[in-house]
């Protein structure tokens, strides 16, 4: 999107779709958490390791906070941007800058500075979403937990405690 080599026009149109899927990330973590605060989930496999719970947990802590503070931070950039793009979310919701940043003196140095924080977030969220991954992966292959199933809505089966 950044980068790619086509048209004004287009471009418009990337950005457009980048900051729409970004705000509905931040609106789906919202609901998700709503959702997790308000339900039990089932213990962690008793095999797992203090380590790895440690793991699991810090892992996925980071990844609901990067999920909300990513999209924050991509408002921010836009905000700021010397160009004044306007953003129609999904074609329909108008999203405003915010205003205090719009307006600020020193506009120029806070784009910068926000597009190198979004960008270096997005490295880092991409890393945990492998790291998340290659976990969940490690637990199915090679530990033989089936943290995956755990994903599914609990299964009605007794001989699976942890799920019920
Ligand atoms: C989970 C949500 C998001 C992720 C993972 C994400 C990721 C990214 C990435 C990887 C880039 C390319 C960075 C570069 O090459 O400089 C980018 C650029 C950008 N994003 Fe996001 N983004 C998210 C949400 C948003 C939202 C909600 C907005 C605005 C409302 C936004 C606005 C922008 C803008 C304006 C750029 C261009 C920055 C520049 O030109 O330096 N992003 N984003
Ligand atoms: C192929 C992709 C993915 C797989 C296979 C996967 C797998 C899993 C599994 C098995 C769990 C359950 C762990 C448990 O029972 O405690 C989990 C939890 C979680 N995943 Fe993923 N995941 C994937 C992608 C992602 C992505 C892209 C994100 C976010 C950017 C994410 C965020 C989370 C979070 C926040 C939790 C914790 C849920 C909670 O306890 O509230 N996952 N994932």
């Amino acid at each position: 999107m950044v980068w790619a080599p086509v048209s004004l026009s287009l471009k418009f149109e990337l950005y457009q779709w980048h900051k729409s899927f970004g705000a509905l990330v931040f609106g789906l973590t919202l609901l998700r958490l709503a959702w997790r605060l308000s339900h039990k989930v089932p213990p962690f496999p008793s095999a797992l390791k203090p380590w790895e719970r440690v793991a699991a947990k810090s892992t996925h802590y980071s990844l609901y906070a990067l999920c909300l503070i990513m999209p924050i931070v991509g408002w921010t950039v836009v905000s700021t941007a010397a160009f004044n793009v306007p953003t129609l979310l999904f074609q329909r919701i108008y999203l405003p800058h915010i205003p205090f940043l719009a307006s600020h003196p020193d506009k120029i140095f806070l784009d910068w500075l926000t597009s190198l924080i979004h960008l270096w977030l997005a490295g880092v969220i991409a890393g945990l979403i492998l790291l998340h991954i290659a976990g969940t992966l490690k637990h199915r292959f090679f530990d033989g937990n089936d943290v995956l199933g755990r994903m599914l809505p609990a299964r009605k089966d007794p001989s699976s405690p942890e799920l019920k």
